[in-house]
């Protein structure tokens, strides 16, 4: 559907847990402190009925995001539902690749299409400074590895923080190898505020210094934000992802719903309608459908990084979803 600007809204982030396995220290340091209830996160029986109702608004492309989503019982029966959805060209995870290895051949029987896997560095001291974990690198890459193997479609996305510098050309070395790699601007999100990154514009020149012919991909790649670069010595694309210093909100055409059942219209404002009072009040279909709509129909027309004192949420990324 389309929103009040003219964009298409076709799109839906579902956040199944805030939980996760790691404690990416500009996501949740702090673990699992604060975690919530079972009882206020979404069964997956609501998700999928507000997925279906998404389906019947023009929904075409769904994302299983977290906390980490393979963490929480039984997603890959989740993937396998929004899949059976009339509507759902594309069903993906957006996944810290930990348990991959393990679950990478049932996401596959269920339909899993794609498969974006957060690596920020291959160094071990620095993965486990920013994982607050122990190396996980090699469980990481061996989880991506299954998943490829299988013919899922696979992307790695790395955080810009300023200290991933120097692990630039370790992560390029999977483009070399044929998996898409992409570079995402740290955002002033939760903790996302308090740590320190660098531009795109700095990572496109640091790339530029070990592929010197590196080169814009000409027209749109992919239904994302992402940019793309190509390089003759890289069998693969470099996306970069800059939200915060090339706003492309223009384009955007997602939206989110949190584990808790709060749809959000944009990552910046604390703006959005709680579902879950509806669904669990028995709230009709047609119900629903209106407040979603006319909640889409409101999405701001821009995201307010710029200007961080106008950012009013105050969720961590967690419990959004990225
Ligand atoms: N800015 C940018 N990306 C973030 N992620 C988590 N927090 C932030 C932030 N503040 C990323 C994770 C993962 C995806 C879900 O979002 O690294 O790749
Ligand atoms: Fe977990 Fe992803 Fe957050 Fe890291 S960024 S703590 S992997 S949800």
């Amino acid at each position: 559907m389309k929103d009040r600007y003219g964009r298409e809204i076709d799109y839906l982030r579902i956040s199944i847990t805030d939980r996760c396995n790691l404690r990416c220290r500009y996501c949740m340091p702090n673990g699992m402190e604060n975690a919530l209830e079972h009882s206020q996160v979404l069964r997956y029986e609501e998700f999928v009925r507000l997925a279906g109702i998404f389906s019947e608004l023009g929904f075409k492309h769904f994302r299983v995001t977290g906390g980490e989503p393979l963490v929480r019982k039984d997603a890959v029966s989740f993937v396998a539902a929004l899949k059976k959805l009339p509507g759902a060209e594309s069903v993906a995870i957006t996944t810290n690749g930990i348990l991959l290895e393990q679950l990478a051949p049932a996401l596959k029987e269920a339909g899993l299409d794609a498969a974006n896997i957060s690596l920020d560095t291959t160094d071990p001291r620095l993965s486990a400074a920013i994982c607050g974990v122990p190396d996980v690198v090699p469980q990481t890459v061996r989880g991506m590895e299954a998943a490829r193997k299988l013919g899922i479609s696979v992307k790695l996305n790395a955080v810009l923080l300023r200290d991933i510098e120097d692990s630039i050309p370790g992560l390029l070395e999977f483009a070399k190898d044929g998996i898409p790699v992409r570079f995402i601007e740290l955002m002033p999100i939760g903790f996302g505020r308090k740590d320190s990154g660098i531009s795109s514009a700095e990572a496109i020149e640091l790339i530029r210094g070990l592929y010197p012919d590196i080169h814009a991909v000409e027209g749109k790649h992919g239904s994302g934000p992402a940019r793309y670069f190509e390089s003759a010595s890289l069998a693969a694309p470099v996306g970069i992802i800059d939200a915060v210093s090339n706003r492309f909100c223009e384009t955007c055409n997602r939206v989110r719903l949190t584990s808790t059942g709060k749809l959000k219209p944009c990552l910046c404002y604390d703006q959005g309608v709680e579902l879950a009072p509806l669904l669990r009040s028995g709230a009709s279909d047609e119900e629903l459908t209106e407040v979603i709509r006319s909640c889409i129909f409101e999405k701001p027309k821009q995201h307010c990084f710029d200007d961080i004192s106008e950012i009013s949420e105050n969720k961590l990324m967690s419990q959004i979803g990225g």
